[in-house]
């Protein structure tokens, strides 16, 4: 029997180890510990054993099925280990593929211009400052010094929102009440530009369109001077466009500004071309802000962004900074 013992102890470790998957060592196992096997019959028939014979012979039983139940175990975990394995190799995504067909996109020539100026301006010590696009006519005229009825307001074809009493919500027509805002929200000194969409009622054409992108700029400072706004407007020409590039100003009227001038751009071929407005802050502005013009000296200035990358990226119609035709946007 000792002898029988050891044959089926090696036919199920044979089995055990010859399975190469949890199924087929799910058979094994039934194959060699299950109701009909080898040593489950043994095991039946040690009872018609004499007594002393039984005892030894139950014993070597009891090893050989702790030697193949153990065997059994170890099996199993090195099977679904492997399956495992297997699993997450065939199921491996390769997030690192980039397929090479597909057209990648990239920031539309207006939106990089606008980044690249925030940081030249970032660079000189100006912070970002914000506005709502919808605003009162107070922000957008009243408080720049711009009283109802002045003739001014004209020049600015407003489109008005139906919101409030008739007139009293606009879509701004500059980004000049951002200075208006960020005085009433903080104390000076400060040094701030605003990029931002504004509109104005106007057929588009070559150098017109009705939604377009302004900087502005204000700074309000102890002493701040007009020689001051012509250095910041020099170095920020200097910085964005590189060597070779200057600026100057030209006397021209703002009512929020006093003086008020128009500043130029001068490109290495020796030509000018006009980009915005600029001036010192008039007193009834910085009283609007809630800041005493006794105490504190400001200037400001703001250009038209799609100006200036039209201007630097040589495109002759702004229109085509709307229409969105990739093959256009593509180029830049
Ligand atoms: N807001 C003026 C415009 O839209 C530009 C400007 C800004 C002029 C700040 C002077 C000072 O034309």
């Amino acid at each position: 029997m000792i002898d029988q013992l050891a044959e089926h102890e090696a036919s199920a470790i044979a089995a055990i180890d010859g399975a190469e998957t949890l199924d087929g060592l799910a058979e094994a196992k039934t194959a060699s510990l299950g109701k009909s096997a080898p040593l489950t019959i043994v095991q039946r028939q040690l009872g018609s054993l004499p007594a002393e014979e039984r005892k030894e012979a139950g014993k070597a039983l009891n090893e050989v099925r702790r030697r193949v139940e153990a065997r059994l175990d170890a099996r199993t975990a090195e099977l679904a280990e492997a399956e495992r394995a297997a699993r997450l190799v065939a199921e491996r995504l390769d997030l690192t593929e980039v397929p090479t067909d597909v057209a990648v996109g990239h920031a539309h020539v207006v939106t990089q211009a606008w980044e690249e100026l925030e940081d030249v301006f970032v660079g000189m010590g100006f912070r970002i400052a914000e506005g709502p696009e919808a605003e009162t006519d107070w922000h957008n005229f009243d408080a720049l010094n711009i009283p109802p009825g002045h003739p001014a307001r004209d020049g600015f074809d407003t489109i008005y929102v139906d919101h409030g009493p008739p007139g009293s919500t606009l879509l701004r027509t500059h980004t000049s009440p951002v200075q208006i805002r960020t005085m009433l929200d903080e104390d000076p000194p400060i040094h701030i530009v605003a990029p931002g969409r504004v509109f104005r009622r106007d057929t588009p054409d070559a150098t017109h369109t009705p939604v377009f992108h302004q900087l502005e700029g204000l700074v309000v400072d102890h002493d701040i001077s007009l020689a001051d706004l012509a250095g910041t407007i020099e170095a920020f020409t200097e910085s964005y466009f590189g060597a070779g590039f200057h600026s100057r100003l030209r006397p021209n009227y703002f009512p929020f500004t006093e003086p008020s001038a128009e500043f130029d751009i001068q490109q290495p071929d020796g030509t000018w071309l006009e980009l915005g407005g600029c001036g010192m802050v008039h007193p009834n502005v910085l009283r609007a802000g809630g800041i005493d013009p006794e105490e504190w000296t400001a200037f400001a200035f703001g250009f038209g962004i799609d100006r200036l990358a039209a201007m630097k990226f040589a495109i002759d119609d702004l229109r085509e900074l709307f229409t969105n035709d990739v093959r256009f946007l593509s180029q830049f």
